[in-house]
């Protein structure tokens, strides 16, 4: 098995002040992290990302409104439903990955495990199929 995607939940220091979530790299998150990006403003009937990433893994969160993340290995696909802020989506390498259903509120933060290279992304889907998917 060469990683599965997961939700991961983070725990909450809340009190009557509010709550504050923290996601510290190799601890909350299972990567070290070298980049963060955030994705808003995307219309309901948008679908995002239609790509995998040769070496990439991420760490989704929805810290703001909700979407969903369709998720396939190749062989089967998933859809996880980020609705709260503590709640993150684990994606290892080389799945391919629509994020979509972004509600107006919808702030979703994205951390990886590498810095930029669009070299890295596979962006035509019969592509990705014909490298074996999770499975290269
Ligand atoms: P894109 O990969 O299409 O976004 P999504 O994953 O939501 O489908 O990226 C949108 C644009 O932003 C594209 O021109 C590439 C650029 N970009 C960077 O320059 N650095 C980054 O880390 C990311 C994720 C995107």
């Amino acid at each position: 098995m060469k990683g599965e995607s997961y939700l991961i939940e983070f725990s909450q220091k809340g009190d009557d002040r509010g709550n504050l979530v923290v996601v510290e790299s190799l601890c909350d998150i299972p990567f070290d992290i070298k980049r963060v990006f955030y994705i808003y403003g995307s219309d309901r009937d948008v679908i995002r990302g239609n790509h995998a990433n040769r070496e990439t893994e991420f760490v989704l969160i929805n810290v703001s409104g909700t979407s969903k993340v369709c998720v396939d290995d190749g062989v089967s696909k998933k859809v996880f439903d980020l609705n709260r802020p503590h709640i993150g989506i684990y994606l290892p390498r080389m799945v391919w990955k629509e994020m979509y259903d972004f509600s107006p509120d919808s702030v979703l933060l994205c951390l990886a495990s590498t810095k930029y290279d669009p070299d890295e992304y596979i962006r035509n889907y019969d592509e990705y199929l014909s490298l074996g998917g999770l499975e290269r």
